[in-house]
Parts: C-alpha cells; structure tokens; sequence
C-alpha cells in the first residue's frame, strides 16, 4: 500500500512538465470524447491527497466523482483485493460461482434500507445497474414505461442517455435514444417558480398529472429517481417529494428505484441518501462508492420483484468480478470500522458554515447545499438566478491552479460541487475550504 503524505505541495505549476507531456501523447492517442477535468497525471493516491507525476499533490475533493470515500488504495481494500488477485481473477459468476459475490449481496441486504427479505445482482457501472433495474421492473411488471425527471443522470449507454436530462455533453448526437421514457418535475426548490415551499407539493403534483394523463400510471413499470441529483447540480429534492413519489409508486403498483449510484455508501451522512426521509425503495441501484475504486454495481431490492427475471435473464461476463467483490467487502469493512456516515455528517458540519460565510462575502453563490459530504454552491449573477457557467470554470480552474481538485455540474454548468473522500482530514478540508475562499476573491 502507497502512503501519500496527507499534506498538499506544489513543486512545479499545475500541471507541471511530466503531465503536459503525458498530456499531449494523450491527444494523439486517446479519441477525443473522453474529456479530462484536470490534466494532472497521477503517480499515486491516498487519504484526501493526490499525487501527480511531477511531484505535485493535491487536495482531493472529487473522489474521482464519489469513488474513493474509503480513500484510495485503502488498506482493507488493498489487504482484501491483493489475496484475491493471487487466489483467482475470474471465472465468470454465471458459469463456475464464488462465494465473494455472495456475500457482497448479503451485505447488500443488510445495509439498504428495509427489513423485506432482498436480493441482488451484481454488474460493472453505475449504468449497468440502472439499465437492469429498468429491465427487471418491466420483467416484474410486465409494463412499458419509465418515468424519469428534469436534471436527472443515469449514465451513458443508450438507454440510460434516454433517462438522462441534460443533452450537451451527454447526447449530444448520439440518438436516437430508448423509447418509453417520460419526464417529469423534480421539485427544485432555488429554482421552483412559485418558492421552494411549494416545490414539493406543486412539482409531486405535475408529476402525478403527466403520470395518470400522458402515460397512464397502468402502463408505468418504474419511477427511477436519484435522491439528491447529482450530476444535475446536486439537487436535493424538496423535502416531502420522495415520500410522496414512493406513496404514488406503491399505489399503482409502480417498482420505485432509487439511484443511489453517486448518493450512496456513506456519502451523505447515511448509509443511503433515501433514509433521509425514512422512504424505502423497492430497488436501489449502487456503484461508485461500493468498492473503493475498483469497478462494481449493483441492483439490490424486494426478493420477489428481483425474481421476476427468468434464469439466464440477467449477468454479463465480468458482472460481480470476484476481485472486485474483496474490494467491496474491503471498502465496507472500513466504512463500518471508522464510522464513515459519521465522518460525512462532520464534513458536512466544517464546510456547510464556511461556505455559507463566503456566500455573505460573494455575492455570487446563489446557493450553498447538499448534505454529509455532497456539498455544492450554486453560481448565479449577483442580485438574479441567472446562472453563471463561465464564472463556475473559472472558480474550478482557479482552484486547480493551487492544488485542489474540485469539480463543476449543474444542468446550467454553475454547479461547483465537492466530494471529498471521508477520510479526509480536518487539516487539508481547512486548506481546501481556504483555497476556494482565495479563488473566489480572486474572480
Ligand atoms: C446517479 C448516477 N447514476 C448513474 C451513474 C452512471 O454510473 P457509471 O458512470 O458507473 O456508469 C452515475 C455516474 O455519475 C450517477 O451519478
């Protein structure tokens, strides 16, 4: 296991020498659609630090967008991912099975909310999962329709692009996309015309009429919804609107999925984003934070909705990779051992009242939210809602420039959201908090 020394340094300007060339093989080699946020290079990672191929280190607070909360290369991961790795690296769960993919399920069980009996399969990515929850909904339901909502994300192949709000960059010319996905409000509150004490009820409102009018609730197989929206700006729905949502599924026989993907593990300050307002879904859908890094998903939920799908019906060849799985069983091990919804509801408690100061400072920040440790300010010109993109990237790249990694979102690109790993120290969360306040003077 690397130890990365937990502090940040800065050798060389960022990115330094050894990045812009790794950089520049990268343009001739790697096709241009996969983007980069910050073309600093990694050597090696740990804790809250990452460490590039100049020497440089940077605070971390993406996470690798909501991956590392145990941190990177995390001891129980590495001890747990090793072992396997020397015993076997795969064999395929659905032709010779082990017991590692098991018991990930089992855990799964345990720890997402509701005591009904569940079961679970396991897949890749995020996207993956939620492309089987869909499918396992209409396998149980035996109904057409999805119902999804304005500034929701649920990945990149096609069907998940179809239940993804925003076009640019997501999909932008990669239609035509899956049928039988329907819109909805999400209840917004900065943004809900009438207030955000009406968001809850008047957005649940318009939902139900498109639900019952447009589709036809009888024909709806599932709500998919993400209980904070993450790549859409780290919006948490109005209280009362999940409630509600779970209440309207659970009437017209409607299997409602929570997309736990970014939220989930932790991240929030629970183990799972939807306690909140104490609603259990009937799936749930996780990846992300799951293994520490290593790539896993998983659909978990209600024993006789997960049966719906004949043998044979669900898997993939690497679906619940048994080194992956040591790493899950590693990255919740640390989770529980060190308390880290705990550790996420302190994150939040340091950085909600800083930020909150900056936005008396700087007009700008339209809105400071999130919960545990999903954090986001809101960027608007002063004195309007009108949102401010160009300001946003240049708060991040100013951001970057000093040694910290921070990431932008937002349906309007205004979003500037921060993900530390829960492991983080108190020390470089400080830092970090005091290099945004310098950043955002400095615009
Ligand atoms: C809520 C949510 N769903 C689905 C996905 C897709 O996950 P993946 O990138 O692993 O396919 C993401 C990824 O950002 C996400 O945040």
């Amino acid at each position: 296991m690397t130890e990365v020394p937990q502090e940040r340094r800065l050798v060389t300007e960022v990115p330094g020498p050894r990045s812009r060339e790794l950089a520049a093989r990268k343009a001739a080699a790697v096709a241009d659609g996969v983007g980069v946020t910050l073309p600093v290079f990694v050597a090696r990672a740990g804790g809250g630090v990452v460490e590039d191929v100049d020497g440089n280190r940077l605070i971390d607070f993406g996470s690798g967008i909501a991956v590392t909360s145990v941190g990177n290369s995390a001891a129980a991961v590495v001890r747990r991912a090793s072992a396997q790795l020397a015993d076997f690296t795969h064999t395929c769960f659905m032709i010779t099975p082990y017991e590692g993919y098991v018991e990930v399920a089992e855990q799964l069980a345990e720890l997402t909310p509701g005591d009904h009996p569940k079961k679970s399969a396991l897949f890749n990515s995020g996207a993956e999962a939620v492309e089987n929850a869909v499918k396992i909904a209409r396998a149980y339901t035996k109904r057409p329709a999805v119902v999804v909502f304005d500034h929701g994300y649920h990945g990149r192949t096609n069907l998940t692009m179809a239940l993804t709000a925003k076009n640019m960059p997501y999909k932008e010319g990669f239609g035509p996309f899956a049928p039988e996905v329907y819109r909805v409000p999400l209840a917004y509150g900065y943004r809900w015309l009438t207030g955000p004490e009406n968001a809850a009820e008047e957005a649940f409102a318009q939902a139900k009429d498109i639900i019952t009018k447009q589709i036809g609730a009888q024909h709806v197989a599932a709500i998919v919804i993400e209980p904070i929206a993450g790549e859409g700006g780290f919006i948490e729905p109005a209280k009362g609107f999940l409630p509600r949502l779970a209440a309207f599924a659970k009437e017209h026989g409607i299997v409602f999925v929570a997309d736990e993907i970014q939220t989930g593990f932790c991240r929030t300050g629970q183990w799972f984003a939807c306690e909140d307002e104490g609603v259990v879904p009937d799936l749930i859908t996780t990846a992300k934070g799951i293994a520490g890094g290593l790539p896993l998903a998983a659909v978990t939920g209600r024993a006789e909705i997960m049966d719906a799908a004949h043998a044979g019906g669900l898997g993939g060849t690497y679906g619940g990779n048994p080194v992956a799985c040591a790493a899950a069983l590693g990255a919740i091990e640390t989770m529980r051992e060190l308390d880290l919804p705990a550790r996420a509801r302190r994150i939040g408690e340091v950085m909600t009242p800083r930020l909150r100061a900056m936005q008396e400072k700087f007009p700008v920040i339209g809105e400071v939210r999130g919960r545990g440790a999903m954090i986001a300010v809101e960027l608007v010109e002063p004195g309007t809602k009108e949102p401010d993109a160009a300001l946003t990237a240049a708060v991040a790249k100013a951001c970057h420039a000093k040694g910290l990694i921070v990431l932008t979102c937002g349906t309007y690109g205004n979003v500037l959201r921060f993900l530390p790993p829960l492991v983080i120290g108190e020390d470089l969360l400080g830092e970090g908090l005091d290099i945004i306040e310098e950043a955002f003077a400095a615009v």
